[in-house]
């Protein structure tokens, strides 16, 4: 799998969305990560306007549901042409098998299909004291890899510093797609645990979500270059 940037495109609307993208023509299209926020409010078809494109795209939605369910969505996911889908690994084996039973089309091909293991937001005094898990925070997103794996997804949503645990538990081809990204000389905003473009690439990752280093820089097809620059090439 060769190692790409995926720009997460936080935006509420179509407009503001699509004039972001035409900031990229001209230039190599960028892989871009629709979100609940812009799939809820402008629908599927912001989807096939973006594929037609020529972008590929993460659709993160994140599903968690009863096995049969999640299966059934999947099939209209995959139906939407998208190249990777997540679920969250606590849906339990049996339903990211359903899931990937619903992503693979007649002809055997389907969207890459990730899990996410535990939230960054997540900490791990809330993990044990509200989920009730017993185990570390680093046992519970080894364990859930590993589940997704067993499964046979693709690969997991994680830090870029739980990238090196991940694929200790799972093996080097596991996917590992990593937001929480800055540059060196810019702020975190929110983000807590965060690392450059360039040290994601020393820790493996295999994909780097960047959402407001490149979305709200003054010249973003330049902070887009520079992550390729980093991380890519
Ligand atoms: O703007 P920023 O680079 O922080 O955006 C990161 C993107 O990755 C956002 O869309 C955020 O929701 C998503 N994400 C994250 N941490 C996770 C999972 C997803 O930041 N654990």
């Amino acid at each position: 799998m060769n190692r790409d940037v995926i720009i997460a495109c936080d935006f509420p609307d179509r407009e503001t969305t699509l004039s972001f993208l035409d900031r990229f023509s001209g230039h190599r299209k960028p892989f871009v990560k629709i979100g609940m926020e812009l799939f809820y409010g402008a629908g599927p078809d912001i989807v096939r306007e973006i594929k037609a494109r020529g972008h590929r795209i993460f659709l993160d939605l994140k599903l968690h549901d009863i096995p049969n369910t999640v299966k059934k969505a999947m099939r209209v996911l995959s139906a939407l042409d998208v190249d990777m889908v997540n679920v969250h690994a606590a849906g339990t084996v049996a339903m990211m098998e359903a899931a990937l039973e619903g992503l693979t089309r007649p002809d055997g091909s389907r969207p890459l299909l990730i899990a996410v293991t535990q939230l960054t937001s997540t900490s791990e005094e809330v993990l044990h004291q509200q989920l009730l898990v017993g185990a570390s925070m680093n046992d519970t997103i080894a364990a859930y890899a590993a589940n997704a794996r067993r499964a046979g997804l693709d690969g997991v949503v994680c830090s870029p510093l739980e990238s090196t645990l991940v694929k200790g538990a799972c093996g080097q081809d596991f996917l590992t797609v990593t937001p929480g990204i800055r540059f060196a000389d810019a702020a975190a905003d929110d983000q807590v645990r965060i690392t450059t473009p360039a040290r994601a690439r020393e820790l493996c990752s295999d994909f780097i979500v960047v959402g407001r280093p490149i979305t709200a820089a003054a010249d973003p097809c330049a902070a887009y270059q520079r992550c390729l620059e980093e991380f890519v090439q």
